[in-house]
């Protein structure tokens, strides 16, 4: 992505009102949702969504890497209608699978450009609907009584000091994670990815299943450092937490976070009304009253005050479409499992 991509998505959100939703009649029918965005997010988008049209909503909320593989383990007989949020990459990679339905809302046109690529890449089997830097953030009140300096830079988390003080998600369930990876082998080739994410081990005291989590545990004390979407991080301090976000000095990956209809929804209608909802700047604009500090993609949603402005954030050309492949996430995973997970950590 372009730095003048970002700025447009930094820039171009403008301040709207919330517009009621046109309240329709009773007896709607069903929507099962899989949520991969923080529950707190999740829960007022289907509440809303309900109000305004009568459509009973279900919802499940997993990690980006685990609907995925739910999708897969349900795609003979679907439970799930549409997956809406968590990271693109293994949306793209649930397209390339087939798991997932081609649908070209007539809100695309309101869209940023970035979010409308994830659906060109994809055949119109998903979309961007928000975008998210990459980085860290530290307790800060541990750091100064651990009399440690600021951490700034990625090369910093692997110094002895941090020893089990780091706290990030697997890569496997987590999107989160995965984005990790695939932005530390965009920065420095395979081999020094690797080498470095086996040295960051020596310092992780726990791999957590959801990505968001490190924040949390960031915030509670529970762990000094955590690697997440700066977003998450933000939404710590803005509740109070004494933590610090970094945009690390090295440069950072970045998310076009993603919602797409599975194949075989039995609820395919109601499916695209909430997909044609959930692109509009009213729907987007419920992140903010959740907290969460995403970039929208609909160009006339609120971009919050306490949003990351990711044009003043140093990021990599993320290869959205060689990484969210299944070729490359496979066997990316498969070399984290085998040279990271169990790798010795004295
Ligand atoms: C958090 C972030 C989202 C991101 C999601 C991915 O909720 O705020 O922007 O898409 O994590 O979740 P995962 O658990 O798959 O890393």
């Amino acid at each position: 992505m372009s730095r003048r991509v970002f700025s447009a998505l930094a820039f171009s959100s403008l301040v709207m009102a919330f517009a009621p939703l046109p309240v329709m009649a009773q007896g709607a029918g069903e929507l099962v949702v899989y949520c991969s965005v923080q529950e707190e997010w999740c829960r007022p988008m289907i509440q809303t969504f309900e109000r305004a049209t009568g459509i009973k909503v279900s919802m499940t909320r997993k990690s980006t890497g685990e609907t995925l593989a739910q999708l897969k383990a349900e795609s003979a007989n679907p439970r799930g209608d549409i997956w809406w949020g968590g990271t693109g990459d293994p949306h793209l990679q649930a397209a390339e699978e087939g798991l997932t339905e081609p649908y070209k809302s007539p809100k695309l046109s309101e869209l940023l450009p970035q979010a409308v690529k994830q659906a060109e890449l994809s055949q119109y089997r998903t979309v961007g609907i928000y975008a998210g830097a990459l980085g860290f953030s530290f307790n800060k009140e541990q750091l100064a009584k651990k009399k440690i300096a600021e951490p700034k830079c990625w090369a910093d988390l692997i110094k002895p000091e941090f020893k089990d003080e780091i706290q990030v998600a697997d890569p496997n369930s987590s999107g989160t994670a995965y984005t990790m990876l695939a932005t530390f082998v965009q920065l420095w080739g395979e081999d020094k990815a690797y080498a470095f994410m086996k040295a960051l081990h020596k310092n992780v005291n726990q791999y957590t299943k959801s990505g968001a989590a490190p924040a949390r545990a960031v915030a509670t004390g529970e762990t000094l450092i955590g690697i997440t979407f700066l977003q998450d991080g933000v939404q710590q301090a803005v509740m109070g937490a004494p933590l610090q976000i970094v945009a690390p000095c090295e440069g950072t990956g970045y998310e076009i976070g993603s919602m797409s209809i599975i194949k075989g929804a039995k609820n395919m209608e109601n499916a695209k009304k909430w997909y044609d909802w959930a692109l509009t700047p009213e729907a987007q604009n419920i992140a903010i009253a959740a907290k969460s500090y995403q970039v929208s993609s609909n160009v006339k949603a609120v971009l919050a005050p306490e949003s990351p402005r990711l044009d003043q954030i140093k990021l990599i050309d993320y290869d959205v479409a060689k990484y969210g492949s299944t070729a490359e996430r496979t066997r990316l995973l498969k070399r984290w499992d085998a040279e990271v997970r169990n790798a010795p950590r004295n």
